[in-house]
């Protein structure tokens, strides 16, 4: 019989990432980029995530949004129960944990919900759950509701896919735990690659993956290509599917995407302008560009904006740097160029940055609606490389501060015993920023009183190497030097933008 995992590996624990997609502001940018009403942020949002994995993002929306009402469910009980300790630890009320299956979600009592994001679950489940999925979001969605989803699709998985096969075939024939069954794994198939296996000499992109893959952390292989259910989708049928929940496709919440100039040719555009039906349309897109993994964003009777409401709402949009301004790199890279950050548009967005959060109507004084539209296009590619995020409006800082604070408290003193949360909670985003574990002992140090706290990182860092090494690991314990060195880099880089993030 069948247990509750159904072939979903369950026995290696998964990454406690944070993927900014889930966090609303930063939805409700890429719709506006699209030029399509987003959902209020504030007062009462109802925010549902389905197969939250350990709950870290669900959290953080509910500890920076005190009016909202967060729901999640992971049907792994271990991951649920982290999701819950960090709700207590961090004191944060409004957020339910379950660890039901989709189905048994279904059955409970629920609000209708305003927002609904699951993040690397829908290729991953069998296709009896995307009809769940699909049934819950019907049953469960407020009118112009905004549902996220991310999957593996074709056409990029194509080169893949059978290696993806034959890997969860050899481990689930292969004995051991998960983690030596991927071992023994990979070690038959680089075994077929040397016996000279047709298929990897055929496709490179295969052949390279075999090596990529490797390096890569065993959790996250354990995942992507372990699971026996994963099935790479075509947009067309998602978009179908997503029909049934009367969903439309409202844009990609891939920011990278939305400049259509960097990333198709002119001629690339035309032909893809020229199709009439919007899911075709997409799927055409998928092809053009070889895509391996959407974040779409679905909404249910999506509202187009008259082009002054874009503006006005655009205008009020808050956004701030996530990377210090002198570390921006000098282009961002698209198939189709280079575009410029160290000059023109993006230039002075990053400059007005510098000395802290502002909205657009802050730094793009002018009515000029070209010069506008550039701006636009300049903040979009920002937020698209991941160096500045759009955040809430300033209004409710205070308010948000405190309970990030707490929530703070808690991933500091977790980096004493290792590096899970790696994320601290940015009240002005509603959201999280990536901080590294050296960083967040700093901080941690610096909390518990520590003047010197370059040595209180040093201190852990070396017990830690210490204790690897008496393991048989080899480890290179870091240098004092080398430490303090890098704690004054903090000082001049990284605390100014946690300073303006109110997380310092
Ligand atoms: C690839 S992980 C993604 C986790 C998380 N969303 C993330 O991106 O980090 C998929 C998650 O879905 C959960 N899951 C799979 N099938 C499920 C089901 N039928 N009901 C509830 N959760 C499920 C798994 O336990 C796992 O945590």
């Amino acid at each position: 019989m069948e247990d509750w995992t159904e072939g979903y590996i369950a026995d290696v624990d998964y990454s406690q990432g944070y993927y900014r997609e889930l966090t609303p502001s930063f939805l409700s940018f890429a719709l506006l980029s699209a030029g399509i009403r987003p959902p209020s942020l504030t007062g009462k949002l109802r925010y549902c995530e389905l197969g939250a994995g350990h709950g870290f993002a669900c959290n953080v929306v509910a500890a920076t949004h005190p009016e909202a009402e967060v729901w999640t469910t992971d049907f792994n009980p271990a991951f649920a129960a982290t999701a819950r300790r960090i709700a207590d630890a961090a004191g944060i009320p409004n957020i339910r944990v379950f660890d039901s299956s989709f189905e048994e979600f279904a059955a409970l009592d629920l609000p209708p919900f305003d927002m609904i994001v699951l993040h690397g679950i829908y290729s991953w489940v069998m296709a009896e759950h995307r009809k769940s999925i699909v049934d819950f979001i019907r049953d469960r969605l407020a009118f112009g509701v905004v549902v996220y989803l991310s999957y593996n699709c074709l056409p990029g998985w194509s080169p893949i896919q059978p290696l993806r096969r034959l890997l969860s075939e050899m481990a689930q024939r292969a004995t051991g735990s998960t983690e030596e069954r991927i071992e023994k794994a990979l070690d038959e198939a680089d075994e077929l690659a040397a016996l000279g296996a047709a298929y990897l000499q055929a496709n490179e992109a295969a052949r390279a993956q075999l090596g990529k893959i490797r390096g890569m952390s065993r959790s996250y292989i354990a995942h992507e290509y372990f699971n026996r259910i994963w099935t790479p989708l075509y947009h067309l049928d998602v978009a179908r599917q997503m029909h049934q929940a009367k969903l439309t496709f409202a844009a990609s919440a891939e920011l990278q995407h939305h400049v259509e100039r960097l990333c198709l040719t002119p001629e690339q555009a035309a032909k893809i302008a020229g199709i009439d039906d919007p899911p075709f349309r997409e799927t055409v897109r998928d092809l053009m560009l070889n895509q391996q993994f959407r974040k779409d964003i679905f909404v249910r009777g999506p509202e187009r904006l008259l082009a002054s409401e874009r503006r006005e709402l655009l205008m009020k949009t808050r956004f701030a740097l996530v990377w210090p301004r002198n570390q921006v790199e000098l282009g961002a890279a698209y198939t189709q160029g280079v575009y410029p950050l160290d000059s023109g548009p993006a230039a002075e967005l990053l400059d007005a940055l510098a000395s802290g959060p502002k909205t657009l109507a802050e730094m793009a004084a002018s009515n000029d609606p070209v010069e506008f539209e550039r701006k636009v296009e300049a903040m979009v590619v920002l937020v698209g490389t991941g160096r500045v995020e759009p955040g809430l409006p300033a209004a409710a800082d205070a308010e948000r501060a405190d309970r990030a604070r707490r929530f703070n408290d808690v991933i500091l003193e977790r980096a004493r015993h290792g590096d899970q949360l790696q994320s601290m909670v940015s009240p002005v985003l509603g959201g999280a920023i990536k901080v590294e574990r050296l960083h967040r002992l700093f901080l941690l140090g610096e909390a518990l009183g520590h003047k010197d706290f370059a040595s209180f990182a040093y201190a852990i860092m070396r017990e830690e190497l210490e204790a690897e090494k008496r393991q048989g690991k080899q480890a290179r314990p870091p240098s004092p030097l080398g430490i303090m060195m890098l704690a004054q880099r903090f000082d001049g880089d990284i605390r100014p933008i946690l300073v303006q993030h109110g997380i310092v």
